[in-house]
C-alpha cells in the first residue's frame, strides 16, 4: 500500500493533534473517576502522558508495548489501567482472568467497537471477532463451529492436508539455499489448505499470491499504529494516502472475493464455508450482504493461517535446538507412518502444547469489553471497569508464570506427558486457566481444535519426512520475538533439511 502519499509535513502536526486530544480525553476521565465518590477505583497506572509518549513514539499498535506493560505489573501489580483514547485495562493474572472470563459468564464477553480501518475491514463490525455479544454473533459462531469446524468437516479435508505437506515437503527439499526459511513456504502451504476450507477452490498461482497479499495488507493494518481512532474525520484528511490505501486494498479484496463465494457449486465438492454462509438466515430470514461475507471469509482465512504458521515456526525453532526433542518426536511418528491417529502420539502432542504454552501466537488476547446494558458495576481484581473500558489479558505472562510451571521459560514437553504437572491441562481454562493460548469462556477461539489438529499433523510430517539441522552445526536458533500481527521470530527460522531415508 502507498503510504509516500502522507506527507512527512503533517506527522508533527498529527502528533500535536493527537496530544492535545487526548491530554483533554486524559482530564476528563480523571475527572470522571474523581466523582466516583465510595466506589470501587480504577485499577493502577502510570501517568498517562509517559505512558503516551512511548505510545507515540512507537507508532504502531498498543500491543507492542509487552516488555512496558511487564514492568508496569510489576511495579503496580496484577490489574493496571492506562487512560489512552479509551481505559485500557490490563490483566496479567490467571485467576483474576477466570473469574473474569469463565465465572463471570457473559460479563466480559462483549468487544470495544472497531476503529477504522478495522471497521471498514470488518465489515462495520460484523465479523464474529468483532460484532458484538448477542444473536448476530451466536448465529455466526454456531454456522462456523457446525458447518466449518466439526470433526465430521475437519476429516473431510483429510486429502487437502496431506496434499498441502506434500507440496511443502517437496518445495523444502527443492530451495537452492543451504538452509531455507520455512515461514513463506509453511505459510503459502497453509494458507492454499485454509483457501480450500473457505472457497472449495483451488486458486492458480497467481490469483494465490494476490489473495495472500491482500489478506496480509489487512491483517497489517490491525497493528499499525491506530492513527484514524482519533478525530477520523481530520486524520482521514491528514493521512489521506493511507486512507485511500485502504480502501482501495477493500476494494480489492470484495473484488476477488465475491465472485468465489457465489461461485457455482457442484454436488461431488467439498462443503465450504462460503457456501455455509450463503445459506445463513437470521431470525427474520435475512440473508447475509456480500461486504459481511467478504470480512467473514478474510476473518476466516486470517484466523486460521498466521496463528497456526506462527505457532509452527516457533515449535519447529525449539525442534532444531533440542535435537533430542526432535528425535523423540521421530521415533513416535515413525512407528505410525500413515499419521492416522494423532491421539496415539502424546509426544507430538506435548511438542505442540509446549508450543502453544511457552510461544502462544497471541501474546493478548482480542480486546474485550463489559456489556452496556449490564446494570451496577463491574469490577476486575477488586477495581471498577468503566463502561467503555477495553480489558486485555496477558497471555504470555500467564503461561509463563514460574509459579505454576518449572522452569516456566524452558521447552520440556515432558511436562505434559502422564504424571507430569501439565498432563491433562484443561487448554479451555473452564475449569482454572493455567495457560490461555484460545482465550477462556465465551469468547474462546472457536477453531481451537483445527488450530492444534493442523499443528499436530504438520509437525508430524515435516519431521517424518525431514531432518532438522540448524544453518551451521552447533549454532542455536535465535529465538528473539517481534509483533506483526501475531508475536512471530524476529528472524524466522532458517535451517538445513535433509531427507530422511
Ligand atoms: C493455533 C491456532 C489458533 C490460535 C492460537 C488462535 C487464537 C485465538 C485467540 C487468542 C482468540 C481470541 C479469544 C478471546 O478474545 O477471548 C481467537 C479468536 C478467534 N479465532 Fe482463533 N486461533 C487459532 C486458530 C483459529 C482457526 C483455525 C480459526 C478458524 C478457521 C479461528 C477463528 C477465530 C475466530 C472467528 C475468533 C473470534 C471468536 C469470537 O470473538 O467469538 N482461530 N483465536
Amino acid at each position: 500500500m502507498d503510504q509516500a502519499a502522507d506527507s512527512s509535513a503533517t506527522q508533527p502536526l498529527l502528533l500535536l493533534l493527537l496530544l492535545g486530544s487526548l491530554t483533554l480525553a486524559v482530564s476528563l476521565l480523571v475527572l470522571i473517576g474523581h466523582g466516583r465518590g465510595g466506589k470501587a477505583r480504577l485499577p493502577p497506572g502510570p501517568p498517562a502522558l509517559l505512558f503516551l509518549a512511548k505510545f507515540v513514539a512507537l507508532r504502531r499498535s498498543i500491543f507492542d508495548l509487552g516488555p512496558l506493560l511487564v514492568d508496569l505489573h510489576a511495579r503496580h501489580g496484577p490489574v493496571i489501567s492506562i487512560r489512552l483514547f479509551r481505559t485500557l485495562i490490563f490483566v496479567a493474572d490467571r485467576k483474576v482472568a477466570h473469574r473474569a472470563l469463565v465465572q463471570g459468564g457473559a460479563t466480559f464477553a462483549e468487544r470495544p467497537p472497531p476503529a477504522d480501518p478495522s471497521r471498514m475491514f470488518t465489515a462495520g463490525g460484523r465479523d464474529i471477532a468483532s460484532s458484538p455479544y448477542g444473536p448476530y454473533w451466536r448465529l455466526l459462531r454456531r454456522n462456523l463451529a457446525s458447518e466449518a469446524l466439526s470433526p465430521a468437516r475437519v476429516a473431510h479435508f483429510a486429502a487437502a492436508r496431506r496434499s498441502a505437506c506434500d507440496g511443502l515437503v517437496s518445495s523444502l527439499l527443492t530451495q537452492k539455499e543451504e538452509a531455507v526459511t520455512l515461514r513463506p513456504l509453511l505459510r503459502r502451504a497453509m494458507f492454499e489448505l485454509l483457501v480450500f476450507m473457505c472457497f472449495g477452490a483451488r486458486l492458480d498461482r497467481e490469483a494465490l499470491d494476490e489473495v495472500e497479499e491482500l489478506q496480509h495488507q489487512a491483517l497489517l493494518s490491525f497493528t499499525t499504529f491506530p492513527v484514524f481512532a482519533f478525530f477520523p474525520a481530520v486524520t482521514k484528511k491528514l493521512f489521506r494516502g493511507r486512507w485511500e490505501g485502504y480502501l482501495a486494498l477493500r476494494r480489492r479484496q470484495e473484488e476477488v472475493f465475491v465472485p468465489l463465494i457465489h461461485a457455482k457449486r457442484g454436488d461431488g465438492d467439498p462443503p465450504c464455508y462460503a457456501e455455509s454462509l450463503l445459506a445463513v438466515r437470521a431470525s427474520d430470514g435475512g440473508r447475509l450482504t456480500d461486504a459481511e461475507m467478504v470480512s467473514l471469509c478474510s476473518e476466516f482465512l486470517n484466523g486460521g493461517t498466521d496463528t497456526t504458521v506462527t505457532l509452527l515456526d516457533w515449535i519447529m525453532a525449539e525442534l532444531v535446538n533440542r535435537t533430542e526433542v526432535q528425535a523423540k518426536v521421530y521415533e513416535e511418528v515413525k512407528a505410525n507412518p500413515e499419521l492416522n491417529d494423532l491421539q496415539a502420539m502424546p509426544y507430538l502432542k506435548a511438542a505442540v502444547m509446549e508450543g502453544l504454552r511457552l510461544h502462544p501466537p497471541g501474546h493478548f488476547l482480542l480486546p474485550h469489553a463489559v456489556q452496556q446494558s449490564g446494570d451496577g458495576d463491574v469490577e476486575i481484581g477488586g477495581y471498577a471497569v468503566p463502561k467503555d473500558a477495553e480489558v486485555n489479558f496477558l497471555v504470555a505472562e500467564i503461561a509463563r508464570d514460574e509459579a505454576v510451571w518449572t522452569a516456566a521459560r524452558e521447552f520440556r514437553p515432558e511436562r505434559f506427558l502422564e504424571g507430569a504437572e501439565g498432563h491433562g491441562v484443561d487448554i479451555t481454562g473452564s475449569r482454572e486457566i493455567k495457560m490461555m493460548p484460545f482465550g477462556a469462556g465465551r469468547r474462546m477461539c472457536p477453531g481451537y481444535s483445527l488450530g492444534i489438529h493442523h499443528a499436530e499433523y504438520f509437525v508430524a510430517r515435516m519431521v517424518r519426512e525431514l531432518e532438522w539441522r540448524p544453518p551451521v552445526d552447533g549454532e542455536e536458533v535465535d529465538m528473539a520475538e517481534t509483533l506483526d500481527f501475531t508475536t512471530v521470530m524476529k528472524r524466522p527460522l532458517r535451517a538445513r533439511v535433509f531427507a530422511r531415508t
